[in-house]
């Protein structure tokens, strides 16, 4: 049976409008999360046409199959940063297109088991990949207060890494800090309450999710191979939700375009339109580039 959790696709007309060139193309679903592009996606090609769906959260994957139910897709679970041996393995050269939709899916932020929310209470988790030994309550139990420190800064842009790290040093000197509940309440401590709509331990946990599924490293990787990833004349769209990722797709993308090899389709980053917004709060930080290999 397939659970009721609900991931609503961000901005799929316009992807789908500026990524699938080809009806009867191969495309790559870097982060098929429960489906939502792919299916959508598939609703508009061909009957030849193939979607190659990769996720490190075998969860997804599963509630994903159930979801899209169509021959045309084809499930890894393993990073995106191996598509390009997969496509090899298939005896493809390169996608006529790819998607990465970057970060989390509302049904881990939303399922407490998954540890990833702030409000739900749930055990400190935060792994894409439960296989993946590195969870989040590992880092804050063991990592050396200069890596808590530096993740903090370098994931969380926290302005109050410091005296975050420490609190979390004193809190774990008196036992385990084990759910995300006693996480949130230590930062809070930190900021002395909470006050606005953003709960102050929201960089905090971008962080962590950030460092214990090595997000960045990964997106860096894909970025720079895209070339075995994207045939000549497809393309690769980047939905990112903070402006860590986006700077990273940014850059790249403009060095891609120098080097006259491939060029933007859209100069600036587009954005959801305002009733998508209202309706889905999810994607009111999203920001889409796409970019065509020449
Ligand atoms: C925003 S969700 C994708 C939602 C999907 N587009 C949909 O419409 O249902 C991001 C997904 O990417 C997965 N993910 C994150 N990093 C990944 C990586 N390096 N390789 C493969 N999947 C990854 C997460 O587990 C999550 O399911």
């Amino acid at each position: 049976m397939t659970e009721n959790w609900v991931h609503i696709p961000i901005m799929a007309p316009q992807i789908a409008d500026l990524l699938l060139t080809q009806p009867g193309g191969v495309y790559v679903d870097g982060t098929l999360g429960l489906g939502g592009h792919t299916k959508y996606f598939l609703s508009r090609l061909g009957p030849q046409a193939r979607i190659l769906g990769f996720d490190k959260d075998a969860e997804a994957l599963r509630m994903a199959v159930e979801r899209v139910n169509d021959p045309r897709l084809t499930v890894f679970h393993e990073s995106y940063t191996q598509a390009p041996q997969e496509l090899q393995k298939l005896g493809l050269s390169g996608a006529d297109g790819a998607l990465f939709d970057l970060g989390l899916s509302s049904y881990q932020l939303d399922n407490p088991v998954r540890g990833f929310s702030i409000v739900h209470d749930g055990p400190l988790d935060m792994r894409f990949d439960r296989q993946n030994p590195l969870s989040a309550e590992v880092i804050v139990n063991t990592w050396p207060m200069a890596e808590l420190e530096r993740i903090l800064k370098d994931f969380g842009e926290e302005r109050q890494a410091t005296p975050i790290a420490l609190a979390i040093m004193q809190a774990r000197r008196q036992g385990k800090i084990a759910t995300t509940g006693q996480l949130a309440k230590i930062v809070e401590g930190v900021y002395g309450g909470r006050r606005g709509k953003t709960h102050p331990a929201t960089q905090t946990f971008q962080a962590l999710r950030i460092a214990c599924n090595g997000e960045l490293d990964a997106v860096q990787q894909a970025l720079n191979s895209l070339e075995q990833i994207v045939r000549p004349g497809g393309r690769a769209a980047v939905l990112t939700f903070h402006s860590l990722e986006d700077r990273l797709v940014k850059n790249r993308f403009k060095e891609l375009a120098k080097s006259g090899a491939w060029k933007l389709v859209n100069k600036h980053a587009l954005a959801p339109e305002y009733e998508e917004v209202r309706q889905n709060r999810r994607a009111r930080s999203a920001k889409l580039r796409v970019i065509e290999r020449m």
